[in-house]
């Protein structure tokens, strides 16, 4: 009986198949949604409403990026969650409070969450998270270009709270929204933001596909960018760090190059050691599109975040952005036959595999940072370090910085691209580790005793952070899932 009904079954979609290759040529494949138009939109229009009249499905499941998603159901993106605890990075990977102590980051850093959230998070987080000004609103409100153009690009370096101030009053809380992705007249993908245009030309990839727009919209903002500074250290434009890249190979040798090819980029001074920095910022596409197995297969962000779906009778991207794993993976069974269980456990096995990693890359980077600490208190106190394995040390300490802040600010850990955060987090922990040698060396011929262990006093860092005297939480922290860091820092020696 079973067994006749999926023959039955079969043979219905079969002749449904036939039907649509003889009628429209294509087949079952490619799916793409119904567009249901009943009207136009009328010029420059960012009010979300005014496109709900015409594409209500479309602008419900937009709004729903409102809604906490379901708990437990991520491993390690517990963004925003029916629990509605607001994830701390910083107490997830308690290193990183040391490594960015010195500029907001290392004050508050949160896990992200969903789409409606992104103005009303930038006002609530502390504010020294703002210092750039303006140029922060450029990847979070619709009305940026406007303002850059009205006020002549002086947007950027104003201070943020008067930059808020330039969008109209109603749509202050307003982030990404249609006309962000949407051309008002054809609906068609388009690029709002003059800093991906400008990157686009950069790796010579000005006319994307249909399908490579499903993830050029997202590269609006799931990029890293820089802030150049002037001499006052005021913002001067945001900047993608893409020269000398080509599309599907953006490395993280190429950023780095570009980031220390100008000291105008170097955003924030590091207070461990001093030294002035750079910054790396939530690389989705850089990461995905340096020949992942799934960009090597055509696919773009939206096949696995915007899954089509079921209303009533008509079949929508879903437009309520979240983690897939807290979707019940419903995007990936589209090509997958394995179980939602089996893929889950995959997941699983890359994200624990990268967060091992990056716990070893970021305490080898903390622990250099700590004996350079030591060099410097050293160097006040008249002692002389050789200064060719000094240099030597730094420039290896930076490469491992920013490999650690690459991997660690991406989103997926590791998912996007698994064998790519290997290799990156591998690059990372050896500078740190050869760093390190160095200045053990280096110190030790100056006479400056070193420990065994050196303590990370990781408490200075982690408690009394900002405005709201943020400390750490214990049960927030990830810890090592095979206990490797245990052995190599004993957890009394991280000072907390
Ligand atoms: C205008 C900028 C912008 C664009 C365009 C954009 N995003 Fe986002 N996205 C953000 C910001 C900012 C956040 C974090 C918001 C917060 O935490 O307040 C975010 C969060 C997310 C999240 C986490 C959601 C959650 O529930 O935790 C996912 C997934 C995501 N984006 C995927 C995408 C994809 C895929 C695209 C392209 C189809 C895209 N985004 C386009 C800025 C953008
Ligand atoms: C093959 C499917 C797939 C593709 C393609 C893909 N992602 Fe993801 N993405 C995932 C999975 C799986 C996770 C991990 C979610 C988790 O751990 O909860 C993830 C995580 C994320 C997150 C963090 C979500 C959260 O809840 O914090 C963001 C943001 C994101 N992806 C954006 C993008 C962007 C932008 C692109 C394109 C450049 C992209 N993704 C391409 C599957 C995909
Ligand atoms: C972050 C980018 C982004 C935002 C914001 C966005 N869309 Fe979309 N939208 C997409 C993508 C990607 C597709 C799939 C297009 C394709 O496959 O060619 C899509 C498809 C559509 C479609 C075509 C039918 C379908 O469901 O695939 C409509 C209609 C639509 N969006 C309406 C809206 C409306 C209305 C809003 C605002 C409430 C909105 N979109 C906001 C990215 C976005
Ligand atoms: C549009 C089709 C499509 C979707 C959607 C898709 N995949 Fe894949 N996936 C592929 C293809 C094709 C490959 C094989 C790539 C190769 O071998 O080069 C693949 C490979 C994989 C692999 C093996 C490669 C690796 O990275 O280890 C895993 C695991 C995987 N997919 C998981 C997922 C998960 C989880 C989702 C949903 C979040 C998903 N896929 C969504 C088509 C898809």
């Amino acid at each position: 009986m079973m067994k006749n009904r999926v023959l039955v079954y079969a043979l219905a979609v079969s002749a449904v198949c036939l039907f649509s290759f003889f009628v429209f040529f294509d087949g079952c494949a490619p799916d793409r949604a119904e567009v249901f138009k009943t009207a136009q939109i009328g010029g420059e229009e960012f009010d979300a409403a005014k496109w709900g009249e015409v594409f209500p499905l479309q602008y419900e499941s937009w709004l729903k990026t409102k809604e906490p998603r379901p708990k437990n159901m991520s491993f390690y993106k517990r963004g925003w969650d029916t629990d509605k605890i607001i994830w701390d990075k910083l107490a997830e990977y308690p290193f990183m409070a040391l490594l960015f102590n010195g500029w907001g980051f290392g004050i508050e850093y949160n896990e992200p969450r969903g789409h409606y959230y992104m103005m009303i998070d930038q006002r609530e987080i502390d504010q020294s998270r703002t210092k750039a000004g303006g140029a922060c609103l450029t990847c979070k409100t619709p009305y940026i270009s406007r303002l850059v153009k009205e006020t002549g690009g002086g947007i950027f370096k104003m201070p943020y709270a008067d930059a808020v101030n330039k969008i109209p009053k109603e749509h202050r809380d307003l982030g990404v929204t249609c006309i962000d992705c949407h051309d008002n007249k054809t609906l068609e993908l388009r690029v709002s933001r003059w800093t991906l245009a400008e990157g686009l030309k950069t790796i010579g990839k000005e006319k994307p596909s249909r399908q490579e727009m499903r993830m050029v919209v997202c590269a609006q903002c799931h990029v890293t960018y820089t802030v150049p500074k002037d001499e006052k250290m005021q913002s001067t434009n945001v900047v993608f760090p893409w020269k000398g890249s080509t599309w599907g190979n953006i490395s993280i040798e190429n950023i780095i190059k570009v980031l220390l090819s100008n000291p105008a980029n170097k955003e924030w001074k590091q207070a461990v050691t001093g030294f002035k920095m750079a910054f790396i910022r939530h690389p989705e596409f850089e990461f995905f599109t340096n020949q992942s197995p799934h960009f090597k297969a055509g696919l773009a962000c939206a096949d696995c975040h915007m899954p089509y779906k079921r209303v009533g009778s008509f079949k929508i991207s879903d437009h309520n952005l979240m983690s897939p794993l807290k979707d019940e993976l419903r995007s990936c069974s589209n090509c997958h036959p394995q179980s939602a269980d089996r893929l889950r456990a995959r997941i699983k096995t890359i994200q624990d595999r990268t967060v091992s990693l990056l716990i070893r890359a970021g305490y080898a980077a903390a622990t250099t940072a700590k004996l350079f600490e030591l060099a410097h208190a050293g160097q006040a106190q008249g002692k002389q370090l050789n200064a060719a394995l000094y240099a030597k040390a730094k420039s290896f300490y930076e490469e491992a910085v920013y490999r650690g802040i690459f991997i660690g600010a991406e989103n997926s850990i590791g998912f996007h691209n698994p064998d790519e955060a290997g290799r990156v987090l591998g690059d990372s922990i050896a500078y740190a580790s050869k760093a390190e040698a160095l200045l053990r060396q280096a110190l030790t011929q100056a006479g400056i005793q070193v420990p065994e262990s050196i303590n990370l006093e990781l408490a200075r860092y982690l408690n009394g952070r900002g405005t709201n005297k943020l400390n750490f939480k214990p049960a927030h922290e990830f810890k090592d899932p095979y206990g490797t860091q245990d052995k190599l820092l004993p957890r009394g020696a991280r000072g907390i």
